[in-house]
């Protein structure tokens, strides 16, 4: 499917996002693993939501959705064994949590994905479950799904993370709640803390020291969990609005955990008026209502440790810097390049045919603010990449078409709508 997005003056309006799409596969997760019913409310009903649905269906658990309220009906910890693979679509999310909790079951899986989930390394998830006690064959040479992964009984490890990735801290610390002890993970980085929130919150026993966070086996209680607005997917009308002056948008109820609210920092950075309020605490989880008011943007350096809070807004973050004044440089990204495309290469591509003066790196780009023309570009299969670009036309000096659009319905199917709604010609 082809989208096309027109230029406009100004970018005005209320946001309302699904449910955070990490969260939502967490919530399902951890609610299949507590004795009793959970109750989802706000689950992102979006396609990398629903892989993780049908995986925990083939695997015996009863799940019912209606909309976005789900309903996790526990295992109890124990899984029934699935008569076939399962398929985790494209989301990684599923294939890498989901691998940690089949370390601790007692019977062997197979889980696989699409082509792009199947060019995505998996060997950093094998490593540390093999080091736990389970069997896990990477049957795409070593390093690629699917993976088989026969659990057993499991010992507590400490590990550190050799790659920044919430997404490995995860599935260690799921395994966790089947080993025999303790299991610490070490984190280079501060990375998302959903799991951790998520497990204290129902009663897991789970905490923090420093880098090294630490896990006790345990029962989450099975209780009624309301997932927060997915800043990521408003951080694209977030980012549109900040590029255009006389713009304002408004997004409520977005989840604002430190972990993830990278791009609000960097939004203020390059000049915007970024006004976060009514912070509250909704499932262990910071909330808030964010206001965005567009100025003329600076270029910025991102680099470090601030890299993982931003990590999935890097490529919206991109096209608003081919609209600023001055240089952005993007350093220490190199992960952009195992996302579901190649984050760094296929943005380079689609902004140079927009006219943008960008230079490709290892581990992030060179983007000099100045020209952004109209055109057509590919998203390479990736849902931000296609709404990142699609946000490139609300703001260049001519439409801007993005081939294979469909793929926004992985993490955001209402995204050409809420991208009508906001653009506003009248200025
Ligand atoms: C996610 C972690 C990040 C992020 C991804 C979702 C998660 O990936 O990019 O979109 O839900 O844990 P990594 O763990 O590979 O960094």
């Amino acid at each position: 499917m082809d989208l096309t997005v027109a230029p406009v003056s100004a970018v005005r309006g209320e946001v309302r996002v699904g449910g955070d799409k990490s969260i939502s596969h967490r919530a399902a997760l951890v609610g299949a693993l507590a004795a009793g019913e959970t109750t989802i409310a706000n689950f992102l009903p979006a396609a990398d939501c629903l892989s993780t649905l049908s995986c925990l269906r083939a695997l015996g658990v009863e799940v019912h959705r209606e909309g976005t309220t789900v309903t996790v009906r526990g295992a109890g910890v124990r899984l029934r064994p699935p008569g076939r693979p399962l398929d985790a679509g494209n989301s990684g999310t599923t294939m890498r949590l989901l691998a940690g909790i089949l370390a601790g079951q007692p019977f062997t899986a197979e889980i696989t994905g699409d082509d792009s989930l199947r060019r995505r390394p998996m060997d950093r998830v094998a490593e540390p479950l093999r080091r736990m006690g389970a069997q896990v064959e990477v049957l795409g040479g070593g390093r690629y799904p699917p993976l088989r992964i026969t659990g057993g009984p499991l010992r507590g490890i400490a590990y550190a993370l050799p790659v920044p990735s919430a997404q490995v801290k995860s599935a260690v610390l799921l395994a966790g709640l089947f080993a025999d002890g303790e299991t610490t993970v070490v984190e280079p980085v501060p990375t998302r803390d959903h799991t951790e929130r998520l497990l204290a919150w129902l009663g897991v026993p789970v905490g923090r020291a420093g880098d090294r966070i630490t896990v006790r086996p345990g029962l989450p209680r099975a209780d009624r969990i309301e997932v927060p607005g997915d800043i990521s997917s408003a951080a694209f009308l977030l980012a549109a609005a900040a590029a255009r002056p006389g713009s304002e948008v408004t997004a409520p109820g977005l989840g604002v955990n430190p972990t993830r609210s990278g791009v609000l920092d960097a939004l203020r950075a390059m000049g915007a008026e970024v006004e976060v309020r009514g912070r509250r605490l909704q499932c262990g989880e910071p909330v808030a209502d964010v206001v965005v008011r567009g100025r003329r943007l600076r270029g910025i350096r991102l680099a470090g440790d601030a890299i993982p809070s931003v990590i999935d807004e890097l490529p919206v973050l991109c096209v608003i810097a081919a609209t600023a004044q001055g240089v952005t440089e993007i350093a220490d990204a190199a992960e952009l390049r195992v996302k579901e495309s190649d984050r760094i290469a296929v943005m380079a591509a689609g902004l140079r045919r927009l006219g943008v003066d960008v230079e490709e790196r290892p581990d992030g780009l060179v983007i000099r603010g100045g020209r952004l023309r109209g055109g057509r570009v590919e998203c390479a299969g990736d849902h931000r990449v296609a709404m990142a670009f699609a946000v490139a036309g609300l703001l260049a000096e001519e439409p801007v078409t993005v081939a294979g659009a469909e793929a926004v319905a992985i993490s955001f199917p209402d995204f050409p709508r809420a991208l009508e709604a906001v653009g506003t010609d009248g200025g």
